[in-house]
Formats: structure tokens, C-alpha cells, sequence
């Protein structure tokens, strides 16, 4: 789609987190014949997995509200991928004020710097499917689906969107809101991954089966072919490489400055959580030991994205995200972290 030959710069924010640090390694190692080399510039407050800088051309350690506006004009980087973020749904609930601080008003300020500094690039963000809330059946959601985010995360997820949406269009920036299901997997090398701490599905079952202990299963009785949740798994290199697909998307917009468009971004299928267990006890050939708790206040039956927008617009598709690669490749990573 783009034919320049120029190395272009780009920023990813949380470039050391678990989307971040994937996604700067795919823009670094250039993985599409037809795009131009990417340098490619961190930034992140902290070190979250400590080997992600080597996909690093820049490594920046701070605030991303600080660092963005200076680097993207020093540097000539006419993109921004935004991944840096507070996402946990729980901690949102007990803290809100942090994450709207840290997700929405510091988006804010990135973007008034930017704006102020005449910067008129790209901005991909890593939303959430967390912007929907509860959807009212058991379908597919598509991004005209009712917004009604349930938690303070999900609402300061919403808010960035609006957000850069109105400075798009204010600003002449392009952008692209990415809302991810559930981002699974690890790097196929096996050099990045999950942090010992993360507390989505996979990584827990598998956390806990290595240190010998009962993996909790919250609730079984919800209105599913199993009784368990039925979630999206994307791997997360698809998650990178959409990334990718949507700077080329936002290069095609040629004659569109301020636009904005949100898409979701899954496999169009969902697997349940017992289904997620057999899978974990497949590829670690063994029995996985788990208990079951009530379930979660909060959590629907089913959510599964509708990806057909961003496939029709781009060349993406969700080509490493079968649930036995997706485990595969967490599990690679998991051993390497006892
Ligand atoms: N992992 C998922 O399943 C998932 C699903 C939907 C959306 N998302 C979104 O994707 C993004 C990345 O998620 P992740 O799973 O990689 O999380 P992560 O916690 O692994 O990475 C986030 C990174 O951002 C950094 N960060 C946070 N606030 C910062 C700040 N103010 N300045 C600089 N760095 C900051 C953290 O240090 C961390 O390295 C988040 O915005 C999250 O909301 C993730």
C-alpha cells in the first residue's frame, strides 16, 4: 500500500508493556515486504518487561504526557501508536481517579501538546472493548453497538476516544482508536511476553499450574454452552501487526485530514473459559487444578468482537490467533519466567 522507501519514525507509548512492546517489535523488524523501515521510539515510565527495549531504536523512561509532543517534533514522527494506560478493571473500580488521570487527562494534554506544537500525524490508540459494557445479547458487537461502558476503565477508555476525535478534527491529526477483545499469546521468539503479575486468563491457569496451585475459575453458571464465560482471544502479534495496518489505512487517507474512526478488533469467534483450561491442559500435557468461585460482578455471558470493518478497510486478518497458538506461545514464555 506504501510504496516510500524513506525510514519513517514512530512512537509507541508503554513500549515496554505487554501490546506495547509486541507492537514496537514489529514495526522494528519491518515485517511487511512492502513497508518502509520504521525507527521506532519508546516511551514508558517504567520497565515492564525488561528486555523489550532491545526493539528499541530510542528508549525514553517517563511520562508519556512529558516525552510525546517533544519527541514526536524533534524527531520528525508523524506517528503516534498510544499504547500506555491503566487497564485493570478492578483497580478502576477502587481507584477511578487514577485512571481517569492517567488514561483520559493525560491523553489530553499529550494531544493539546502536539497541537500546540503543530503536529498534524496519526494517532493509533489502544482502546477496549471494555467502552461497550454489558451487550444486550449474545451476539457479535460492531462498533455501532451501544456504549455504555460499566466500569471507570472502560468509561476513561471511551472519553480518550472522544478525546482524539476532537482534535482530529480541530487539528487536521488523523486517528485510529484499535478496541481489543482479549490480547493472549506471546511473541513467537519467545524473547517477549507476559509479565509474572498479569492477571488476564491465560497467563493465570498457566501461573498456577506452574507453581502447583488451584487456578480459579469465577463462576460456571453463566448462559453458555459450558456455564463459563465465552471471551475473544486475539493474539497479541495480530493485535501489533493491526497496528501496522492501521498507520497504512491512516497513509491512504490522503485527502481526509480529521478523520477519526474506531474499530473493534477480535477473531470473530469467542472460546469459553473451560475450553481455554483443556486447551492449557493440551499443550502442557498434564491435568490443570482448578476451583471454582462464584462469578464476578460485571462480567457478560459472551463478548465477541465484530472485526469485518477493519478487515474490509485493510489487508489485517487474525492469522495467529487459533486458541492452541495462542497457549503455545504463553506457555514458551511462562517457563522462562519461574
Ligand atoms: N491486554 C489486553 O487484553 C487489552 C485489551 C484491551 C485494551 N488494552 C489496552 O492496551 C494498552 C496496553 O495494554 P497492556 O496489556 O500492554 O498493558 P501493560 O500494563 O502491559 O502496558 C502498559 C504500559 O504503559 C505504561 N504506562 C502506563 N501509564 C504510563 C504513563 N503515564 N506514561 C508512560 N508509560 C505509562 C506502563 O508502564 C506499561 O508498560 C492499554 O492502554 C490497555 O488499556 C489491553
Amino acid at each position: 500500500m506504501n510504496q516510500n522507501t524513506d525510514t519513517r519514525k514512530v512512537i509507541v507509548t508503554g513500549a515496554t508493556g505487554f501490546v506495547g512492546s509486541h507492537t514496537a517489535k514489529i514495526f522494528k523488524e519491518n515485517r511487511r515486504s512492502d513497508s518502509p523501515p520504521q525507527s521506532v521510539i519508546g516511551i514508558d515510565r517504567e520497565l515492564t518487561i525488561p528486555n523489550s527495549t532491545q526493539y528499541l531504536d530510542t528508549f525514553v523512561k517517563g511520562d508519556y504526557v512529558d516525552h510525546v509532543a517533544e519527541c514526536a517534533m524533534d524527531n520528525n514522527v508523524n506517528v503516534i501508536v498510544h499504547c500506555a494506560g491503566t487497564s485493570l478493571v478492578g483497580p478502576s473500580i477502587a481507584d477511578p481517579g487514577e485512571y481517569y488521570n492517567n488514561n483520559s487527562a493525560k491523553t489530553n494534554l499529550m494531544l493539546e501538546s502536539l497541537a500546540q506544537a503543530g503536529w498534524d500525524g496519526t494517532i493509533i490508540f489502544s482502546s477496549s472493548a471494555a467502552v461497550y459494557g454489558i451487550p444486550k445479547d449474545n451476539q457479535s458487537l460492531t462498533e455501532t453497538d451501544i456504549k455504555n461502558p460499566i466500569s471507570p476503565y472502560g468509561r476513561s477508555k471511551l472519553i480518550c476516544e472522544q478525546i482524539i476525535e476532537d482534535h482530529c478534527r480541530a487539528y487536521a491529526f488523523k486517528g485510529i482508536a484499535l478496541r481489543y477483545f482479549n490480547a493472549a499469546g506471546c511473541d513467537i521468539d519467545g524473547t517477549l511476553g507476559h509479565t509474572n503479575d498479569d492477571t488476564h486468563m491465560i497467563p493465570r491457569i498457566l501461573s498456577a499450574y506452574q507453581k502447583k496451585e488451584a487456578f480459579t475459575l469465577y463462576g460456571d453458571d453463566y448462559n453458555t454452552h459450558d456455564g463459563t464465560c465465552i471471551r475473544d482471544y486475539l493474539h497479541v502479534e495480530d493485535i501489533a501487526f493491526a497496528h501496522l495496518d492501521a498507520m497504512f489505512l491512516a497513509d491512504s487517507w490522503k485527502f481526509w485530514r480529521g478523520r477519526f474512526q474506531a474499530y473493534n478488533l477480535g477473531t470473530g469467534y469467542g472460546n469459553s473459559n473451560k475450553e481455554v483450561i483443556d486447551a492449557c491442559e493440551k499443550v502442557v500435557k498434564d491435568k490443570i487444578e482448578y476451583i471454582v468461585t462464584p462469578r464476578r460482578i460485571g462480567d457478560p455471558d459472551k463478548l465477541i468482537a465484530n472485526s469485518k470493518n477493519f478487515r474490509d478497510d485493510t489487508d489485517w486478518s487474525p492469522m495467529r490467533s487459533s486458541l492452541s497458538h495462542i497457549v503455545e506461545t504463553a506457555w514458551q514464555w511462562q517457563q522462562k519466567l519461574v
